[in-house]
């Protein structure tokens, strides 16, 4: 099947969300072939910063070594194996500074390019421990859009060809200036691919979400392009001509419904907006008259939030609008990165294996956004819970859709799930890459399915 034939209604079978035995397969098949965002290139300032990215049973360790250089090893000491940096407790990943790393158990110690520059008692060997067979195992490490991204697999092709066309599409928007507003992560009790598929499309809004509906009828696409795909809005019936992505209010009064909807998405998601968004907004009442069509609204609150950045010296991107349009607003990075891409600012998920259980996962959220020079906030990643009111209230009603879809899966009056061929491709597309990696879980189309 290929990402045309997509259009077509498919289902998925439950294996890949609850079979042990997949969850397992996962490990050599996906996560040690793909690409994987693993932390942002300025969590890593200066030479000799570090972090560490565990999946399964691997653990990365990400060092900068130049001003434009990172290096990224297996984290564990060719003496006997032990882990070479050890996770704080409570945390999902080690960060700081090293000149070296020195094992914890006998002493080998590896400069920042991974080469074993010490060992203990070194004459003991004969001879035999050379340069070559005590360096830490090497992995593929590049950065693009401001983060940095690993892959284990050595006959890796390089991150910009596995990106595409994504990454074109995601230039424009420079997200490589942007930095974090706030970040969190947390465990949920569902495969990851449920997590990601909570936030891979619109189809979910107008039931999980009611209360954007007072703010106009939106309708949902989602395409695939390859490995990855994308999601966005059509355009409203009277701003077909502008294609936006950006989604005005369509109420009664668009000057009025606008304003509302992005003051209740700041104030409720602290994401996908800005201050500066909301507060020319809210002047739209003032600025237009009253009868001011929808096309017009919208040219006006983005040219004066646009002045209104400037003037703090925050520069927006210039963006060809049928690009804008066509990149939608989210794109998922497959297999499991979400950016939601905005013009200043952008919101991020990523979900991976909690260990073997397929019924667990860790979750990250990141807002990003573009700040004046010197006034970006110093962040760190900070666990929540999905209870923890930081959370707001808008993505605690996706958060309960989890664990719940998790056990449906498990039913055994369901029979794999049949995403929306429209609005839910996004879903569908995952699953047919999917099945490359792993050799199993194809989508079957929905209409050769016998008739209960
Ligand atoms: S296991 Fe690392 S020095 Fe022995
Ligand atoms: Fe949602």
């Amino acid at each position: 099947m290929d990402a045309d034939e997509l259009t077509a209604p498919v289902t998925i079978g439950v294996e890949a969300y609850i079979s042990e035995d997949y969850a397992r397969a996962e490990r050599d098949n996906l996560w040690r072939k793909v690409w994987q965002q693993v932390g942002r290139v300025e969590d890593l300032p200066k030479v000799g910063s570090y972090l560490t990215y565990d999946i399964l049973d691997d653990s990365v360790v990400v060092v900068r070594t130049a001003d434009n250089t990172f290096r990224a090893h297996h984290n564990v000491c060719m003496h006997r194996g032990r882990r070479l940096v050890d996770m704080p407790e409570g945390a999902k990943s080690a960060c700081g500074h090293k000149k070296s790393f020195v094992c914890g158990f006998h002493g080998w110690t590896y400069d920042q390019d991974g080469n074993c520059i010490h060992i203990p008692e070194k004459a003991d060997w004969q001879g035999s421990l050379t340069p070559g067979n005590t360096h830490l195992a090497p992995v593929n490490v590049d950065t693009w859009g401001g983060w940095v991204w690993i892959n284990m697999d050595p006959a890796a092709g390089p991150l910009r060809d596995y990106l595409e066309p994504a990454a074109t599409m995601l230039d424009p928007f420079r997200l490589q200036d942007m930095r974090c507003k706030w970040r969190k992560w947390l465990y949920f009790q569902c495969n990851w691919k449920v997590a990601m598929e909570a936030f891979n499309e619109t189809y979910h809004v107008a039931t999980t979400h009611p209360q954007f509906n007072k703010f106009g009828n939106f309708r949902g696409w989602a395409a695939a392009h390859g490995r990855h795909s994308n999601i966005g809005y059509d355009a409203p019936k009277d701003l077909e001509e502008t294609k936006s992505k950006i989604r005005l209010g369509t109420g009664s009064d668009p000057r009025v419904s606008t304003a509302e909807m992005q003051l209740y998405t700041l104030e409720e998601t602290n994401a996908t907006t800005t201050k500066t968004l909301v507060d020319a907004a809210k002047r739209l009442v003032d600025e237009l008259p009253e009868d001011a069509a929808a096309d017009k609204v919208l040219e006006h609150w983005l040219a004066s939030a646009r002045r209104d950045d400037a003037a703090r010296g925050v520069i927006w991107p210039t963006i060809d609008p049928k690009h804008l349009a066509d990149s939608g607003t989210a794109w998922q990075i497959f297999p499991n990165f979400q950016i939601g891409q905005g013009l200043t600012t952008a919101l991020c998920y990523s979900a991976r294996p909690h260990g073997y259980d397929p019924h667990q996962c860790i979750f990250e959220a990141a807002c990003y956004e573009l700040f004046p020079k010197g006034e970006e906030p110093q962040t760190e990643w900070v666990y929540a819970p999905p209870d923890d009111p930081g959370w707001r209230s808008v993505l605690p009603q996706d958060f309960s859709n989890m664990a719940a879809v998790q056990q449906g899966m498990k039913s055994l009056g369901f029979g794999g799930p049949r995403p929306n061929p429209y609005m839910e491709r996004s879903i569908a597309n995952l699953h047919r890459n999917l099945a490359q990696y792993m050799g199993t879980g194809a989508p079957r189309q929905l209409a050769t399915e016998l008739e209960r």
